[in-house]
């Protein structure tokens, strides 16, 4: 078998996909023109793919999530996600949405559920993917916003909603400003998981792990900046759901090569690390390519890589009844 072959056959669990950042570009370009949403200086979106940080990256994703519109346009999206990660090996994923980002273009909650559970039962139909949901509160929008979140989501709650998520803009906006809607969440039978220490510093993954008392985190990195927390996280078991492609846009460690890079170290420590696509096409990667990429670049076995694989899918937010008989 190919070494291409072995990364696509490892069974594998996606469980850092943001729905909208998994829009191709030749979609996103389809979508933009049927929908009236004009692109700056009327660039080919390829061009657009291309960033120099998280911010400049979450002014594209914007535009993205500004032309889907439809429950039929969701379906679509979801179902093009799903199938390229059953394609790329997954067995499971757990996807990310963006609701803040529909509802500024007069797009229901109601419409976006319609059509991406459509997406779901599709792919389920064609490849057997079982996918599950994670609306994720954009942090700029703060903890009153982040209320009416969750409000939304608890109003309205088919059984593929598992968790919530945080996301964008990390620095300004430290963990500990949404206790109470995690507390909320929680208590409503919710999981939770936060987008933390992508460009915020070690700090926020303490107050992820310590005050929003989470034990998973996507991304993580800057963890690697205290040992103390290192080992306090290698302890506690907490996941961090790592993105190798993403790090070399939206971090300061952009060489997977390097013996530095914070993927390698989480890894070389003994953290829970699973590996994960965060925005595919927009960052130009599969799930496939993220396994080849770190067995390239740090010089894992293939039982390490089937370790890493499996370590995804025990992390999963599947009961546990499911997990076992899957693992
Ligand atoms: N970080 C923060 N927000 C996001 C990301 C990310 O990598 N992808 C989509 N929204
Ligand atoms: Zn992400």
């Amino acid at each position: 078998m190919s070494l291409e072959g072995f990364f696509r056959r490892i069974p594998k669990a996606e469980l850092h996909l943001h729905l909208e950042g998994a829009v191709s570009a030749s979609t996103f370009a389809e979508l933009a023109a049927q929908n009236g949403v004009a692109l700056p200086d009327g660039k080919p979106t390829e061009d657009l793919y291309s960033y120099g940080n998280l911010l400049d990256f979450l002014k594209v994703y914007d535009l993205v999530c500004a032309s889907v519109r439809s429950a039929d346009d969701f379906s679509r999206i979801t179902f093009e996600a799903l199938e390229r990660c059953a394609l790329g090996g997954a067995r499971y994923v757990e996807l990310f949405f963006s609701p803040h980002a529909h509802l500024a273009h007069g797009v229901t909650y109601s419409t976006m559920l319609e059509g991406i559970l459509d997406g779901f039962r599709r792919a389920r139909e064609r490849y057997g993917l079982v996918a599950k949901l994670i609306p994720a509160h954009a942090k700029p929008l703060g903890a009153e916003g982040g209320e009416r979140f969750l409000d939304m989501v608890l109003a309205e709650r088919p059984a593929e909603i598992i968790g919530i998520g945080f996301d964008y803009d990390e620095r300004p906006n430290p963990p500990g400003m949404f206790l109470g809607i995690v507390e909320r969440a929680k208590a409503a039978g919710l999981n939770v998981t936060n987008h933390a220490g992508e460009d915020g510093p070690a700090d926020y993954v303490r107050d992820t792990v310590d005050l929003l008392g989470l034990r998973r985190v996507d991304h993580g990195y800057h963890v690697v900046d205290d040992p103390a927390l290192m080992e306090r996280c290698r302890e506690l078991d907490v996941v961090f759901t790592c993105c190798p492609s993403t790090t070399l846009v939206t971090t300061v460690w952009r060489d997977l090569a390097s013996p530095d890079h914070a993927i390698r170290r989480m890894m070389d420590a003994g953290l829970n690390v699973t590996i994960h696509t965060d925005d595919p096409p927009m960052f130009g990667t599969t799930l496939d390519r993220e396994y080849a990429l770190i067995a390239k670049n740090f010089g894992l076995s293939p039982a390490r890589l089937k370790e890493v694989a499996l370590a995804g899918l025990a992390a999963s937010w599947l009961d546990p009844e499911t997990k076992r008989t899957w693992m």
